[in-house]
């Protein structure tokens, strides 16, 4: 079978949504964890951990590959996933309409359930607030007074003593968690998983995996607000390379 007409097969774009979700969902929770680093501290030469962390991620693969190189390709393994993903569902969501044996043959538009307008409005709000985070915590361009290029604990330390980032964020997690409680759900039902036996249990975890998510990634803005946290160390304090400027 070509892969062209493996897509085009039903049980092939239900593999791609799945496959695609994974890969997406996985990065949600490699993103989270690696997040709350900045509750562990300093490393014994005083660099935050969530700064070695960042540095890692820019200089993975080396010798192989150089800096910055290997995030490169897992940036374009994501966009890749996250394209697939939306137009897939979106394709099989057209699928599945046209297959329903009772259609509003009356209605001009076409009727949208109120989870499925949801959906889509949420899917639009997060797409929007992943494009200000990152000219935010990614190139610095949205506050470049508070920004500094590669130091991670101090760009959130400083992001999140402003209230009005952090009720943006915030707000942004809890969209983020029910956008995903529900496809997490509706994945489930396209995959054809659900069953009266396992449903209370599939709920659950859909329930359960996202309430870890929005808890975890809502900790760092509430903590840096909230809490007591460290203030940043000087630069000019620290090793190279991450100290010095
Ligand atoms: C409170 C929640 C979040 C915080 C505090 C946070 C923090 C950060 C920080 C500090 C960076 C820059 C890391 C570095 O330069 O090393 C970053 C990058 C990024 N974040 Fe988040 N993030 C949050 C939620 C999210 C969510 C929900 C998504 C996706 C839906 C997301 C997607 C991204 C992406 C795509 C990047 C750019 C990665 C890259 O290409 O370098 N973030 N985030």
């Amino acid at each position: 079978m070509s892969r062209t007409h493996f897509y085009g097969t039903l049980v092939g774009k239900k593999v791609v949504v799945a496959v695609s979700g994974v890969i997406l969902f996985g990065f949600l929770l490699g993103h989270m964890t690696g997040n709350i680093k900045v509750f562990l501290g300093d490393e014994a030469n005083g660099v935050p951990k969530i700064d070695v962390y960042g540095y890692f991620l820019r200089t993975m693969g080396e010798p192989i590959f150089s800096y910055g190189q290997m995030l490169w390709i897992v940036r374009i393994v994501l966009i890749t996933a996250l394209l697939a993903h939306v137009v897939t569902v979106i394709l099989l969501a057209v699928h599945n309409r046209n297959a329903r044996p009772v259609r509003y043959a009356q209605t001009k538009r076409i009727a949208a359930t109120p989870s499925a307008r949801f959906m889509m409005w949420s899917g639009l709000f997060i797409l929007a607030f992943v494009i200000f985070h990152i000219l935010h915590l990614t190139t610095g361009s949205l506050d470049p007074k508070h920004f500094v290029q590669d130091r991670v604990y101090g760009n959130l330390y400083r992001a999140f003593h402003n209230g009005g980032f952090v009720v943006i964020y915030v707000t942004a997690m809890v969209f983020l968690a029910l956008h995903l409680y529900h496809g997490i759900w509706s994945l489930f039902q396209t995959l054809g998983l659900d069953n009266p036996d396992r449903n209370k249990r599939l709920r659950m975890f859909a329930a359960l995996a996202t309430l870890a998510l929005l808890l975890g990634f809502a900790s760092v803005p509430l903590g840096m607000f909230l809490g007591d946290m460290p203030e940043p160390p000087n630069p000019a304090n620290l090793p190279p390379p991450y100290g010095g400027r």
